[in-house]
């Protein structure tokens, strides 16, 4: 199968985990061969220059089958998507977009023969009644965010579409992803990404999660590392498919405040916690990825000190360069 992943078409290209993805698949595939496509117009003017664009709604298939035959397209990565905070501010478009979406997607598989699709999940399938410590990938599914419901709906649907028609998607579920290049879309984790930008550019940061809060994160190379290595598996190897547990590191932000100041000793943090603590609190503190590791070889290389060292060199360096936002 994976010698027809030739053309690949990225929906949400120009989101956190899109926008690094996306070059890396240039770099792979071709640059004319991995086409970048987003509801939202792409900031980053690499973006647009290094390879093809196109404005997409994820909920209007007939606008994803014109594409798909314009550039004969054989493999999506899916990573349009409404996440946990702007969900609860919006759940019914949140369900739009992750459930009628992800449908769409998944017919397009089938009208188009495609190779594989790529479906990210989220460690927001788990729920306060899952064990919260190294938790386990085959647990108790009991959300209580529309964000996750969407997201434990996603994978069983996927499954379905392999069992019932044989079709090669697959996906993980990633922690809070961290990283230099775009600010998240409105996470829960969004505060470990801020956290940084603030640092650099005020020397203190006020956080909306309590100190004490434990939650899975990865850093951005290991995220996109991870991500190819799933895409790139043989399927004769996988017993999961779409629900993988992938795991690096997980730290409170009381941590994350003290591996900063190992580089800023001034930086200064307070806690003020919102809403998002509720659903901080609803999630693992810690992940098994065992399945992942024996099925697929995953292996994360990042931790909390090396990741906070590199996101501080990249961030300074472009504050510096009177940049930090881009
Ligand atoms: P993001 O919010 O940064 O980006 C999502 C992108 O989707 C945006 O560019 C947005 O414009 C686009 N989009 C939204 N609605 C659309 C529509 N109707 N049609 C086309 N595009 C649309 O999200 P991300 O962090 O890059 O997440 C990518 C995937 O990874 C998602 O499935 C998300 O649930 C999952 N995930 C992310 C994290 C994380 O920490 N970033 C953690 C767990 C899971
Ligand atoms: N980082 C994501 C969020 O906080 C987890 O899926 O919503």
């Amino acid at each position: 199968m994976s010698n027809r992943m030739k053309n690949i078409l990225i929906i949400g290209a120009c989101g956190q985990i899109g926008s690094e993805l996306t070059p890396v698949l240039r770099e792979r595939y071709g640059n004319e061969n991995v086409v970048a496509a987003d509801i939202k117009h792409p900031e980053s003017e690499k973006l647009l220059e290094s390879g093809p664009f196109e404005s997409l709604d994820i909920m209007d298939k007939p606008s994803i089958d014109k594409v798909i035959e314009k550039y004969n397209i054989d493999t999506i990565y899916n990573m349009a998507a409404i996440l946990s905070a702007k969900g609860e501010k919006n759940p019914r478009a949140c369900w739009d977009v992750n459930i009628d979406g992800v449908l769409n997607v998944l017919q397009c598989a089938i009208d188009f023969d495609l190779a594989r699709i790529i479906m990210p999940s989220s460690i927001a399938v788990f729920g306060p009644d899952t064990p919260r410590e190294n938790t386990p990938n085959d647990t108790i599914l009991r959300p209580t965010t529309m964000y996750g419901v969407t997201k434990v709906c996603g994978e069983r649907l996927c499954d379905y579409y392999v069992r019932r028609f044989g079709v090669d998607v697959r996906g993980l579920r990633y922690p809070g992803i961290i990283s230099a290049e775009t600010l998240p879309g409105g996470g829960t984790t969004d505060y470990a990404v801020e956290i940084f930008y603030k640092a650099v550019e005020f020397g203190r940061y006020s956080c909306f999660l309590r100190e004490d809060t434990r939650l899975p994160m990865m850093y951005m190379p290991d995220c996109i590392e991870a991500t190819l290595q799933l895409a790139e598996a043989d399927f004769d190897n996988l017993i999961h498919h779409n629900d993988f547990n992938v795991s690096a590191f997980s730290f409170t932000p009381g941590e994350l405040v003290e591996c900063i100041k190992r580089y800023m000793p001034d930086f200064e943090c307070t806690f003020e916690p919102d809403y998002r603590q509720e659903i901080a609190d609803s999630w693992p503190s810690s992940i098994d990825d065992t399945p992942a590791r024996e099925e697929w070889g995953w292996k994360p290389k990042w931790n909390l000190d090396s990741m906070t060292k590199d996101m501080l060199e990249k961030l300074s360096k472009r504050h510096k360069e009177g940049r930090l936002y881009k």
